[in-house]
């Protein structure tokens, strides 16, 4: 009889490069590694990380470049939505398990495998995200939690490889978690964990710290169409080029640093450190190119949507209906965000300085005070008027507060 087959998301790490070894002991499985790079690796890394699979007893180790789709097909439905999880967090390692679930599925397809399988613990939120979403895209296949069900200490993991002649990854040891992609950077775990300690300096790689940023500011314009960013002074980019040429310039200037306490889904509270130096100056800029573009019953109601949206995609429902029909309805707001914003970065800070668009609603012969105002304020009289009626009768009939 053949051996149950599995494509496992391989990130090259101790966790991973053991768990190809586990579920062959423990549940029989060959094991086809996946790598996707959606940004966080360096030049010649995913090399690296795809040979040390195949050391770590892979019978196929596979690498997929998903910087384009990444950005194209998820970060830039987060930029529409200005997707921030507790009006904070720019989502960057939910928006990626859903990338990297769809493409373990088809994996799993075009390799004849049974199930698919990741690496996380039990204690987090992309356990949830990668196994919901493959209920969502592939409800008959089976997922494995190797780390979550062996449940082993990192020392323990190590022992366990060395008596085994795993060649686990050695390198500098972070003493933190780290997930990264072309959207931001985040940190976990080790001295973190104390939430009343400040970060140590080490955690950050891209961005400056305030005492290392130029001392004059630095100016950046974005251009949107239809709210999806474009180009960077003026210059045409691709999405994934933009964030990281914007994640570049900003990072230098110290933007983008977020230490906060979170909500996990399962119930925790966590502190988190995260590094999003291009997320925080898109979407500066985008919502307030909204602010000029969107009508504002529309404005209203789709700021509230927002933060629903961005617990749907913490949450890992990014295939779920409610999710699409939001997506659905950010779209349509969407068609007459154009135009461009002025941003200056400086100290830690991504300040709008200016926008412009030809679909603005900013009519200066309306806002004026000065020669040429074209409001009538003959008619705001009876306007005050008719506003303050059901508040005039309130207080006549129950006296003032
Ligand atoms: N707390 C963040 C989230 O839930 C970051 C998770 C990072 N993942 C990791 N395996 N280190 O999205």
């Amino acid at each position: 009889m053949t051996s149950p087959r599995l494509v496992l998301a391989y990130s090259g790490g101790l966790d991973t490069s053991v768990a190809i070894r586990w579920l062959a002991e423990h549940k029989g499985y060959e094991t086809i590694a996946l790598a996707i790079d959606v940004g966080q690796a360096a030049p010649g890394e995913m090399d690296r990380v795809r040979q040390r699979a195949l050391d770590c007893g892979a019978v196929e180790s596979l690498v997929v470049d998903a910087k384009q789709e990444f950005a194209d097909d998820f970060v830039s439905h987060a930029i529409a939505a200005n997707a921030l999880y507790m009006g904070k967090y720019p989502l960057v390692s939910a928006l990626s398990r859903p990338l990297i679930t769809r493409h373990l599925v088809q994996a799993a397809h075009e390799h004849g495998a049974q199930a698919i399988g990741h690496g996380c613990t039990g204690k987090g939120n992309d356990q949830v995200r990668f196994e919901v979403t493959a209920m969502a895209i592939a409800p008959d296949l089976t997922v494995e939690a190797p780390i979550r069900e062996w449940g082993l200490t990192r020392d323990a993991a190590i022992a366990w490889a060395i008596e085994r002649n795993i060649p686990i990854p050695v390198g500098k040891d972070s003493p933190y978690s780290i997930d990264e992609n072309l959207w931001g950077r985040t940190a976990e775990c080790g001295i973190l964990e104390d939430p009343w300690a400040q970060p140590p300096e080490d955690v950050y790689e891209r961005s400056a710290a305030l005492a290392d940023t130029p001392d004059e500011p630095e100016e950046l314009t974005l251009t949107f169409v239809d709210g999806r960013p474009v180009a960077v002074d003026g210059v045409k980019l691709s999405l994934a080029e933009l964030i990281a040429e914007v994640d570049r310039r900003a990072g230098r200037h110290g933007v983008g640093r977020i230490d906060m306490i979170e909500d996990r889904l399962v119930g925790i509270k966590s502190r988190e450190i995260y590094e999003c130096p291009a997320a925080v100056t898109v979407l500066a800029a985008h919502r307030d190119l909204e602010d000029l573009c969107l009508e504002q019953e529309l404005a209203q109601e789709k700021r509230a949507l927002e933060s629903r949206y961005a617990q749907l995609i913490y949450n890992g429902l990014w295939f779920a209906p409610l999710k699409r029909a939001v997506d659905a309805f950010v779209a349509e707001t969407q068609r007459y965000v154009s135009g461009e914003v002025r941003l200056q970065l400086f100290k830690g800070h991504a300040s709008v300085v200016g926008r412009r668009s030809e679909h603005g609603l900013y009519d200066e012969g309306l806002a004026t005070y000065d020669e040429g105002d074209q409001f009538d304020q003959t008619q705001a009289e009876g306007f005050v008027k008719l506003w303050g009626l059901p508040t005039k009768v309130w207080a006549r009939r129950q006296g003032q507060l």
